[in-house]
């Protein structure tokens, strides 16, 4: 079955679905967008994407293009007319098409929402096979990095460079020596003391919802992390290192830069967050209706 898009207000074969080539998502990057994991045609942690969107919206100077209500009542029937029960939604929103022209268009044109809708792979079983490799990369984005915008062209530089080195994720390295975070993932670390730590919330680095998931999973289990700066080389010095994300979910990184982390085996805390995530997302697939999630 081919693949359904939502542009504008219709949901069309994917091929045939469109925007305008004055579109300022194509011409300046102007807009923003959120990835859901869907499982068992529940969307993951729906809310927490939402609440994101509309940070994300009010941060560039745009309204809402809907109501929540109704936005979860399109991605109900783009799953739907996908027939598709696992996978990822992705929705950008743009301030719309208009003759192009730095400064905000005058009027208004009317914004921009595309949602599409593709097959993921299951979520992983085999932690030992779901680890993966990382580069570190120098941090070359913007200073807010803490809006979801479309204008990824540094993430994408990092991502391919360690596609180059066989790795599967960047983890950014700010000029300062500090990590940021992964071209599309938050970082976590055991520190050489056993510590769970992971970044700060600042202007640098995106606010992950999974990582707002796990932070209350962890609070519930009660499971000590704590919320601090961290420096390339304490993660060098580190005894474990995951990412978390919409697509990784709880990912452990058993080597940097061709070196292993700690023994260079999933750690033991790795294993537990993992565990609990995969419990919290299990549930919510059972218990969330998707367009109901709000
Ligand atoms: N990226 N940091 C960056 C720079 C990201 O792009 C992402 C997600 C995250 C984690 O956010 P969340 O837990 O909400 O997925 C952190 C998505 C998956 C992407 O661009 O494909």
């Amino acid at each position: 079955m081919s693949r359904v898009a939502y542009v504008n207000g219709r949901f069309l074969p994917l091929s045939a679905a469109m925007v305008s080539v004055e579109d300022r998502g194509f011409q300046f990057a102007d807009g923003v967008y959120e990835v859901i994991y869907l499982k068992d045609s529940r969307l993951i942690d729906a809310e927490l994407h939402l609440a994101r969107l509309s940070r994300s919206l009010a941060a560039i100077g745009m309204a809402p293009p809907m109501s929540q209500a109704a936005l979860l009542c399109l991605m109900a029937e783009l799953i739907r007319r996908n027939r598709l029960s696992d996978g990822l939604l992705y929705l950008q929103i743009t301030r719309g098409a208009a003759p192009r022209e730095h400064a905000f268009p005058r009027p208004l044109p009317k914004p921009t929402v595309v949602m599409t809708l593709r097959r993921a792979p299951a979520f992983p079983k085999d932690l030992n096979a779901w680890a993966a490799a990382a580069i570190t990369y120098p941090d070359q984005r913007w200073a807010r990095c803490d809006i979801k915008t479309v204008g990824l062209l540094p993430n994408v530089l990092a991502k391919q460079a360690a596609r180059e080195r066989g790795a599967q994720e960047a983890i950014l390295i700010d000029a300062n020596g500090m990590v940021t975070e992964g071209a599309s993932s938050t970082v976590w670390i055991v520190d050489a003391a056993g510590r769970l730590c992971t970044r700060t919330l600042d202007h640098a680095v995106l606010p992950g919802c999974t990582r707002e998931a796990v932070a209350a999973l962890l609070a519930r289990q009660g499971i000590a992390w704590t919320e601090r700066p961290f420096s390339l080389a304490e993660m060098q010095a580190a005894r474990e290192v995951f990412l978390t994300s919409a697509t990784s979910f709880v990912r452990p990184i058993t080597a940097i830069d061709e070196n292993p982390v700690g023994n260079g085996q999933v750690g033991e805390l790795t294993r537990k967050v993992f565990d609990i995530f995969a419990r919290h997302v299990a549930e919510e697939a059972a218990a969330t209706p998707a367009g109901k999630a709000a």
